[in-house]
């Protein structure tokens, strides 16, 4: 089910219901237990059988900007290079604006469940916290279809789009790699080269898995 043939083929179909999608969903709060997001279906275009060593590998967060005495406000949701790395946990809420809250580094010191959104941003269309909501698209559930039949799993996308681009970086702080994913949508193509996916660049769904 996995690799190039699954992946062109997969057909997204919006996963109605919001939070009630994921399998810890109370009805009476309204709310999830914890869940996290993981690569899966990545395929690795330069190896012979397309494996791709991240395969299954859950989610991490990066600090985008630590702004002084006020702290981080903004960060990535990335795919950890390590699978035996901590995973940030996310949880639905029907009280949130968006589907996907994460528990991520916030203010000086400090976790706090912070909504994630999309950036609208075409070419550069991260998963994020933090964003003002005008520069977000909200990220929504999609199951997966091949030739009309529902596959498993709950996946993340926006727009009817659930491929996404993901590449390795590194800080050069203490922080292991990690490989960050941005939706393959409309217009997301390089500007400048026109390139569907920059160098280094794999395909992958980011699916929802649980503890
Ligand atoms: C993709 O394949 C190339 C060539 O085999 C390999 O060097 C690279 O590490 C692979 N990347 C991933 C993410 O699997
Ligand atoms: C995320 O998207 C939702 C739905 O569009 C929106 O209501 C909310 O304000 C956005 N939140 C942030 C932090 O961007
Ligand atoms: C997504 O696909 C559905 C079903 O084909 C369609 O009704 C909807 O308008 C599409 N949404 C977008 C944003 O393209």
């Amino acid at each position: 089910m996995l690799g190039s043939a699954y992946a062109s083929s997969a057909q997204p179909v919006v996963a109605e219901g919001g939070c009630a999608n994921i399998n810890s969903y109370y009805p009476e709060t309204g709310s999830t237990g914890q869940f996290m997001l993981v690569a899966s279906g990545c395929v690795n275009a330069t190896a012979l059988d397309q494996a791709c060593s991240i395969e299954g590998f859950g989610d991490t967060s990066v600090v985008f900007r630590t702004a002084g005495e006020t702290g981080i406000h903004e960060g990535y949701i990335a795919i950890g290079s390590r699978n035996d790395e901590a995973k940030n946990p996310l949880v639905c809420d029907d009280n949130s604006p968006s589907i996907l809250n994460g528990l991520v580094e916030t203010g000086v010191s400090g976790y706090s469940y912070q909504p994630l959104n999309i950036t609208s941003i075409p070419y550069s269309a991260y998963l994020m916290w933090g964003l003002p909501a005008e520069a977000t698209i909200p990220a929504q559930f999609y199951h997966h279809y091949v030739d009309g039949v529902p596959q498993d799993g709950l996946f993340i996308g926006a727009n009817n789009v659930t491929t996404w681009a993901i590449k390795e970086y590194s800080d050069s702080g203490s922080k292991l790699p990690y490989w960050l994913f941005r939706l393959l949508g409309p217009d997301s193509a390089d500007p400048v080269t026109g390139a569907a996916l920059e160098e280094g660049e794999l395909k992958t769904f980011i699916k929802v898995a649980y503890f």
